[in-house]
């Protein structure tokens, strides 16, 4: 096999995004651009790959590094190409670092959805020795590269749009901006460019001519999903790629089994503060509501139910579990587990380092954050629990909090098995209501209770008889 060694173009403005950040950085399901583009070279097994940059280039760089530790082996690199004086001229500020006995993949830092078997194809038709172009037919050509072909459709060469006549405007096939090349033919070609056309740049696609005077095998591997060649240039593609991207992963989801609402409201995404790609794993039975949004990794056990419009990010939900619309769930890089049979939501707010058991209740406007809640623990109304551990069928009442926080450090509340906690409660931490407690209602609790006690901290009630309210 001849080693793959990738260029990746990543040196325009991206001008329609009127965005600050560099167009290959926008996000796709989360991610840059540009990392998806990454992606297709580990996909690939490169031995490197080179992003050519300009706008934005220490942004687009610091960018890179990021992803590729993550990516693993290829050899990275970056080239400068300033000015911008086209995609032969881009390609040009790599050729030092070609070997020649390698097959150069050129790709685009904003075509985000290649699929690899469609590279690893592209590459088998260059087989080392030829110029293979990825082509596909489009039923709007316009501003694309045609392809031109003969009386016996080999391939001669490729006419920008600006410089194409009328009967070459009419050719539907155009090339996607992606060719597979051995490293050694390569150079030479990109030697001999020019910029004599109508946009004064040094155009890449002349090499396609050059390869066929020079009697090298010219192959247009074509392909019939534009998608996969589809680049970004403003927000509103964007939007339409990622719409086409979700759609792939909500099939694919729906083909396991999994029901989708309506697999046109579905997202699922990486998540770039831990560095998790989107992973959704479902059991069987698995329902999932319209407008949902799962991030990193997330498991669905079996029968679990999502009703519509929840978040849910790097979390274990088990079997036959049941999320309530309108749910957020965040575990961020610790996690967050909801027990089987339990029920959450509506509103409902889950934090790194929830914890639930089986059978847990939690209702609406209900925050638990780095908490343990075990089996049949209810938290059903307005409540927070921060920094608890929370034993077997406690009820915590309506408008209770844990106050764990003292301005400087964190204390743990402990609220252990069968205790009743009324409402509007404040535990401050640390504090350990005994096993069997009742706290009446509006108690502030900042003394440990004893098992069985009933604790009831609050002003006493007056109640003055036969009141006469102030009158007017
Ligand atoms: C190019 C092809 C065209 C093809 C089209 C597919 C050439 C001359 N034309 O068009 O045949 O149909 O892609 O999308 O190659 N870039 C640089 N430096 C430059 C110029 C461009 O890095 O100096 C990068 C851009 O950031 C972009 C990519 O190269 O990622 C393609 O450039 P773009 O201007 O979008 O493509 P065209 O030249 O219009
Ligand atoms: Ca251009």
């Amino acid at each position: 096999m001849t080693p793959i060694d990738i260029l990746i173009m990543a040196a325009g403005k991206g001008t329609r995004m009127k965005s600050r950040l560099p167009k290959v950085l926008q996000r796709l399901a989360g991610r840059p651009l540009l990392h998806h583009v990454l992606d297709q070279a580990a996909h690939l097994q490169a031995r490197s790959a080179t992003v050519i940059t300009g706008h934005g280039a220490i942004e687009v760089e610091a960018a890179c590094a990021g992803a590729a530790r993550a990516d693993g082996s290829f050899d990275l690199k970056f080239v400068r190409q300033e000015p911008q004086l086209g995609t032969g001229h881009a390609v040009l500020q790599a050729v030092p670092h070609l070997r020649d006995d390698g097959t150069a993949v050129v790709l685009s830092g904003d075509v985000p959805l290649t699929q690899a078997d469609t590279l690893r194809a592209l590459v088998a038709a260059s087989g080392g020795e030829q110029l293979a172009l990825l082509t596909v037919t489009l039923p709007d050509p316009t501003g694309y590269g045609r392809i031109l072909r003969n009386a016996d459709g080999a391939v001669q060469g490729i006419v920008e749009h600006k410089d194409a006549n009328g009967t070459q405007r009419a050719i539907a096939e155009i090339y996607s901006g992606i060719m597979a090349v051995p490293a050694r033919l390569l150079r030479g070609w990109l030697a001999r460019l020019t910029n004599d056309n109508a946009q004064g740049e040094y155009y890449l696609t002349d090499i396609v001519a050059m390869a066929v005077a020079d009697g090298v095998p010219v192959v247009a591997y074509h392909i019939t999903d534009a998608l996969q060649v589809a680049g970004v240039n403003s927000p509103l593609q964007l939007a339409e790629l990622e719409r086409a991207h979700q759609l792939r992963q909500a099939r694919a989801l729906m083909e396991q089994g999994v029901r989708l609402a309506d697999p046109a409201r579905f997202d699922l995404r990486d998540d770039t503060r831990t560095g998790a790609r989107g992973e959704l794993l479902c059991g069987q039975d698995v329902e999932i509501d319209v407008n949902c949004v799962f991030t990193g990794r997330v498991e669905l056990g079996e029968g679990v139910s999502i009703g519509a419009h929840c978040c849910i990010a790097n979390a274990r939900i088990a079997a036959g579990a049941v999320v309530h619309p309108y749910t957020h769930i965040d575990g961020e890089k610790a996690g967050a587990t909801v027990g089987e049979g339990a029920l959450i939501g509506p509103f409902a707010r889950l934090r790194p380092g929830a914890q639930l058991g089986r059978e847990v209740h939690i209702g609406n406007f209900v925050e638990v954050k780095n908490s343990t809640m075990a089996d049949g623990a209810k938290a059903n109304h307005l409540a927070y629990l921060g920094d608890a551990t929370v034993g077997e069928r406690v009820n915590y009442g309506a408008g209770s909090i844990t106050a764990n926080y003292d301005g400087a450090n964190k204390h743990r509340t402990v609220i252990e098995a069968d205790v009743h906690v009324g409402s509007n409660c404040v535990l401050v931490a640390p504090v350990t209501i005994g096993a069997g407690g009742t706290v009446g209602g509006g108690s502030t609790i900042t003394k440990s209770t004893a098992p069985g006690a009933l604790s009831v901290a609050r002003g006493k009630q007056v109640s003055i008889a036969n009141w006469n309210r102030p009158k007017k």
